[in-house]
């Protein structure tokens, strides 16, 4: 029987994990299919007993569910208790077991621009959800040196607090992380600022960036944020938010059939979608 996948949240018109995990079904020759299921905050207990019951094989979950989710799963991976959210489920002998792999899907694809991460020294711009699953998963890789910059510093404070991996860390101004920009060797610009439509925007400075400084934004829509195009005209070596996208999309993939995929083939199809404007 063709087995069910999915991935909920409110909005999800917009999900590209669709279009990712169908194909590489087909690829694989896995007989199953991926939906995209918009579910309300009201209603995502009874939808959670409604998967369980149609014996859904797995889902991924979108914002606002990643954190509510939690006391409605059967376990916890230890990662996603620590960060306190989860973005992708496992039906295991009908139990539904909760992950996360954005943070682990953001640093795989770091890995490709910077193999070798344990001392670097790294300077991340926000402290919200995004930036909590990549600073735990940053610290338990045992990345020694990761400091915070955030518009408000008592959250940054809190994230550094929170984690349980141990690693040297400061909370920051955005304004002192920009005066002392040159210190890192990696930026990692974590917020929502500069993501279409509002391109036009860019939370960090870069003026005092060291040439050759890896600048990574999460943000994939746009490819380019303001903050990317400003920081190659000080010559950094950037990246988008793409490989963090298609690698929590893979991890999943392989947490589900086994099968580690074709993360190339995943860029392709998820570029030739953001670029066909449609
Ligand atoms: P997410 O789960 O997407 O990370 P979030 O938890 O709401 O979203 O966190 C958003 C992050 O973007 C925070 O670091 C937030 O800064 P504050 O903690 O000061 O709110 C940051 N952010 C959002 N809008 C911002 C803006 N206009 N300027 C600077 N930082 C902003």
């Amino acid at each position: 029987m063709s087995k069910l996948f999915a991935v909920i949240g409110d909005p999800i018109a917009h999900s590209m994990s669709p279009l990712m995990h169908n194909d590489l079904f087909s690829l694989y020759e896995i007989d199953a299919r991926y939906e995209k299921i918009r579910v309300q905050p009201d209603r995502l207990k009874e939808k959670i007993v409604e998967l369980k019951h149609m014996g859904i094989s797995g889902f991924n979950v979108t914002l606002p569910h990643k954190s509510t989710i939690i006391p409605l799963l059967d376990e916890l991976d230890p990662l996603a208790e620590a960060i306190g959210a989860v973005n992708t489920v496992v039906n295991v002998n009908g139990n539904f077991v909760g992950y996360n792999t954005d943070g682990v899907g953001y640093v795989r694809g770091l890995q490709e621009k910077v193999p070798h991460l344990l001392h670097k020294k790294v300077l991340m711009i926000g402290a919200g959800g995004a930036a909590r699953a990549i600073y735990f998963s940053l610290a338990k890789e045992g990345v020694r040196k990761i400091d915070i910059a955030n518009r408000t510093v008592n959250r940054a404070s809190s994230l550094i607090a929170d984690c349980p991996y141990s690693v040297q860390s400061k909370a920051l101004t955005i304004q002192e992380g920009e005066d002392c920009a040159d210190q890192y060797e990696i930026i990692i610009q974590t917020t929502s600022v500069g993501m279409s439509p509002h391109i036009a925007i860019s939370p960090f400075s870069v003026k005092k960036i060291k040439e050759g400084t890896v600048v990574s934004d999460i943000i994939y829509n746009p490819l380019e944020t303001k903050l990317l195009c400003e920081a190659k005209q000080y010559r950094a070596n950037v990246q988008n938010g793409l490989p963090m996208f298609v690698y929590q999309g893979a991890l999943a993939f392989e947490k589900w059939t086994g099968v580690f995929p074709d993360i190339n083939r995943m860029k392709q199809i998820v570029l030739t979608k953001l670029t066909s404007g449609s």
